[in-house]
């Protein structure tokens, strides 16, 4: 049996805080499904089409993820595409409350599905998408914190 886990996100852009969490993953996985919610709740700088391409372009050469939307119920997907686990990056102790009722609600709606936790390496901890993009529209430098094409396209949209 192939041990998939999906990983989901906003991804809004991807990290290398993202990037490291999926290569650790792949360590535990076969298989790794990078999934953007789709969530119009949620406001985003980057279409969900933009969002795939960056991901795509950051981990080309990575076996084993392949990247997906999803809406509607985290659970329901990961039993559309047969996966028995959620992989989910844990970064500073801020995390954990939501992360926790957030794996315990996943939990009651399905049993089948286990949430999996990776600690986010050391450097990423504090790093959201987010305050990325936050230091990134007023000219900070934030090529250290996300891929080459993330950067590129970050500093195109905020037109620099
Ligand atoms: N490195 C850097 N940043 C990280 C990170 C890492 N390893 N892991 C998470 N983050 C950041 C993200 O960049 C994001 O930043 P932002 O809020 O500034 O954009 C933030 O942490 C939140 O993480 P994200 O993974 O995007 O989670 P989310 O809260 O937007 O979405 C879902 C979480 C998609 C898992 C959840 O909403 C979901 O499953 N929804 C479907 C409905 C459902 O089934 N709900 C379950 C019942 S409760």
């Amino acid at each position: 049996m192939q041990r998939i886990a999906i990983y989901p996100g906003s991804f809004d852009p991807v990290t290398n805080g993202h990037i490291d969490i999926a290569k650790r993953g792949l360590k535990l996985f076969d298989r790794i499904i990078i999934a953007i919610l789709l969530n119009p709740g949620k406001q985003s700088l980057f279409t969900v089409e933009e969002r795939l391409e960056m991901l795509d372009e950051s981990m080309s050469g990575i076996e084993g993820v392949e990247f997906d939307t999803f809406d509607g119920l985290l659970v329901d997907y990961a039993q559309k595409r047969k996966a028995n686990a959620v992989l989910r990056g844990m970064r500073a102790v801020s995390d954990f409350e939501y992360e926790f009722q957030m794996a315990l609600m996943n939990r009651k709606l399905n049993r089948e599905v286990e949430t999996v936790f990776l600690m986010t390496g050391l450097r990423w901890i504090f790093t959201s998408s987010s305050i990325i993009k936050e230091a990134a529209r007023f000219g900070g430098d934030v090529s250290d914190m996300v891929p080459p094409g993330v950067n590129r396209q970050i500093k195109t949209r905020f037109g620099y």
